[in-house]
């Protein structure tokens, strides 16, 4: 099982990676804009916290892509994840990442028939947009679950890494459905960290034991 934090924040991605509950990050291009990160910032401090990091192709044409996902991956090559987003384009650059292998996932997923057609290129991950899809009217979990099933009866090594959370709910109900791994924001991490009831019985346990 995996956990990495959905962000492209440096000060997040030290804290978090000091807690040592995370295997690596994922970003996308908004990520990056909304915190106003500079990739290669993200990928220096990836490399020193010796995180894994997602980092999302922006090129249309196939050839691009491959390219440009080429350069990110020689920065840091033992721990770099190209996200390739589901298109046609992308998916025809699968087939050049693969001959070199070269460690792909497809991202921005919102079908069962979309895993279905990234499947035979056999990504590391495939991304479904968890609560996206749920908002687009889609049902995410069966999504997740139909696919682990065309997974295991094919007999793919394809993880899936749910992604696109807004609440801890989603989360537990993605991994029990069939996520190998989930990519979490830091404000649902905080929360599912910074339970209160938990809080209160470790205060209860020790006034308890001091009464002795
Ligand atoms: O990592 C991709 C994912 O973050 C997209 O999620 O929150 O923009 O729906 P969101």
């Amino acid at each position: 099982m995996e956990i990495f934090l959905d962000s492209a924040n440096l000060k997040e991605i030290e804290r978090f990676s000091d807690y040592s509950v995370i295997d690596g990050i994922t970003t996308n291009p908004t990520l990056l804009s909304k915190e106003n990160s500079k990739l290669e910032d993200v990928i220096k401090l990836c490399k020193k916290l010796n995180l894994f990091i997602f980092i999302q192709t922006l090129e249309d044409d196939y050839l691009k892509i491959y390219e440009e996902g080429k350069e990110y991956y020689k920065i840091y090559p033992e721990r770099i994840i190209l996200k390739i987003p589901f298109s046609l384009e992308g998916l025809k650059s699968l087939k050049l990442f693969k001959k070199e292998n070269i460690p792909y996932s497809v991202t921005a997923i919102f079908s069962l028939s979309q895993i279905i057609l990234s499947l035979k290129y056999e990504p590391k991950y495939v991304i479904p947009y968890i609560n996206r899809i749920g908002r687009y009217g889609g049902e995410p979990f069966k999504i997740i679950k139909d696919a682990k099933t065309v997974i295991k009866d094919n007999d793919i090594k394809t993880k899936i890494l749910s992604a696109s959370f807004r609440s801890s709910k989603e989360i537990e109900e993605a991994m029990v459905n069939g996520s190998n791994a989930v990519t979490i924001p830091s404000n649902i991490f905080e929360e599912i960290l910074d339970n209160p009831l938990s809080k209160k019985a470790i205060e209860d346990f020790k006034r308890d034991y001091f009464k002795i």
